[in-house]
């Protein structure tokens, strides 16, 4: 058996389903390019049937991406397979992605299928994929709570059909580690044309199990592993990337399994990530937490400085964090600009360029050093978020402890400028305040959180919020060494969220 784990990533699908976490086209076509860099194997792109603007992402990513497999989601039905071949055909190697449930609770009472229906649709399914590419992935959707032999028939069928790869799910994040490893072994040796296919997982994470099921597949047999970057997904997520590859890289002593994965580029994939989507990781969060690598005790400190490895079981470089990063002044050129924006995976066309270099003026006006955090946000903000309802043109702000907080803001609607004034209980108040009276927005603010994009007093102040109207929510974010601002930025990137949902609904909840 090859030691070989295909990184199958589906941040731009199942990550994308985390509450709040839409992204628009430009954002997800940025991700695909930095996941061909990461080292993905196969990203699946998204759900083409879930709306139009999945499908056009799809089609986007799948006209762009070279060399990784770009896989497209579809349930077991004709019109969807159409769709997600229709949007992922023109790729240098597409993969349609089908799947249908296959535990009795939801053939019972979500499908309304008996076995056989079932295993007739799959077939059917994967038979009809497989004559339009050779690339055909099939899942049994709550596979972990499926009947053992059920599910062996199943694959063995979805294998005769055409199946190149069959994908066992922890839909419901349930199994624990030996049960799941347990059942790979199971399907295993109980569906005779295994070997014919290559075996996947792909797991949730309600009880904190999706890494440690994965890992324990692996050890079982399993060679695709289904993932995110920061383990977003539905509910309680998906299991994440880095925590699998970073398990395997550094415990392979025990298990000698490989990865395509570039581990230097993890961190900075972390934070496109959450840039993007503006899901901020947890501090404590394994390998990217900003607390992943710090020390806190003494004692611990002592004997890092004394040899890393005495707490340290791989190194933050390994993962892309670096302490001597390159930094950029408000010396630094054009040329070195666009050079290093380059190798951050951004190839910029002169006019996106000439965006970005205005505003890194302007900020290294502010703050003495600009780091690839730093760039990251002036590009998201710049280029990946041009296609706004909501821009803010100008804000003044007033407070302090013997006046009335007010804000008054200029705010771009559709291509026209209004401007207000507004008050409140203190600045942030007063701005939204202001900012949701010129937008006329009805949407309520779930929750508001800012911390520090770096180290050092002029570092920018990142902030998240959530917003709900009519039962959509969104999350926005912005950065500004001025706190304020930062604020207002992040709630207008959110507005513009609610109106990207508003005019681009997509189902896929509803259907996976
Ligand atoms: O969790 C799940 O079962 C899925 C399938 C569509 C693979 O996301
Ligand atoms: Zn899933």
């Amino acid at each position: 058996m090859s030691d070989r784990v295909i990184i199958f990533d589906t941040t731009l699908r199942d990550g994308e389903q985390s509450p709040g976490a839409s992204m628009n086209t430009a954002e997800k076509l940025r991700l695909a390019i930095q996941m061909e860099k990461l080292g993905v194997d196969v990203l699946e792109a998204g759900f083409p049937a879930a709306s139009e603007g999945d499908f056009e992402s799809v089609s986007q990513i799948a006209g762009k991406i070279r060399n990784m497999e770009v896989a497209a989601l579809c349930r077991a039905a004709k019109s969807d397979i159409d769709k997600a071949w229709g949007a992922v055909q023109q790729a240098v190697k597409p993969r349609i992605h089908t799947f249908i449930a296959t535990s009795d609770i939801h053939m019972k009472y979500k499908l309304n299928m008996d076995r056989d229906q079932v295993v007739t649709a799959a077939v059917e399914a994967v038979r009809y994929a497989r004559s339009l590419t050779d690339n055909v992935e099939f899942s049994a959707e709550d596979g972990s709570r499926s009947d053992r032999d059920f599910l062996c028939r199943v694959f063995e069928a979805a294998i005769t059909a055409g199946a190149t790869t069959v994908n066992l799910p922890d839909t419901v994040g349930y199994a624990v580690p030996d049960e799941f490893a347990d059942l790979v072994r199971y399907v295993m040796a109980h569906t005779p044309n295994m070997g014919q296919a290559v075996l996947s997982v792909h797991c949730h994470n309600d009880l904190g199990l999706a890494t440690a099921n994965t890992i324990a597949a692996i050890t079982a047999g399993a060679r695709q592993a289904e993932v995110t970057i920061n383990g977003i997904g539905e509910r309680a997520g998906n299991t994440s990337l880095e925590e699998v590859v970073m398990a395997l890289h550094t415990r392979r002593n025990i298990l000698p399994m490989t990865t395509g994965i570039r581990t230097n580029l993890i961190y900075p994939t972390s934070r496109l990530v959450s840039m993007i989507t503006g899901i901020m990781v947890q501090p404590n969060k394994a390998i990217v937490g900003a607390n992943a690598f710090a020390h806190e005790a003494g004692i611990h400190q002592d004997g890092v400085l004394k040899n890393p490895m005495t707490y340290e079981i791989m190194s933050p470089e390994t993962v892309g964090i670096s302490a001597n990063r390159l930094v950029l002044g408000k010396h630094s050129g054009r040329h070195a600009l666009r050079s290093h924006l380059k190798e951050m995976g951004y190839d910029l066309s002169d006019d996106e360029l000439n965006i970005v270099f205005t505003k890194f003026k302007e900020l290294a006006d502010k703050k003495k050093t600009l780091v690839d955090e730093d760039l990251e946000v002036i590009v998201t903000e710049g280029i990946l978020r041009s296609a706004d309802t909501f821009k803010m043109e100008y804000l003044h702000v007033t407070a302090g402890t013997t006046v009335l907080p007010m804000a008054s803001v200029k705010m771009g609607i559709n291509g026209r400028s209004i401007i207000g004034a507004g008050y409140g209980n203190g600045p942030i108040d007063a701005t939204f305040n202001t900012i949701a009276k010129l937008t006329g927005t009805a949407s309520e603010l779930l929750r508001f959180s800012i911390s520090a994009l770096t180290d050092g007093t002029d570092a920018q102040g990142e902030v998240t919020v959530r917003l709900r109207e009519n039962g959509l929510v969104a999350l926005g974010k912005g950065a500004d060494p001025d706190i304020i601002t930062a604020s207002a930025k992040a709630y207008v990137n959110g507005l513009n969220r609610l109106e990207y949902l508003k005019t681009h609904p997509s189902n896929t909840r509803e259907m996976v």
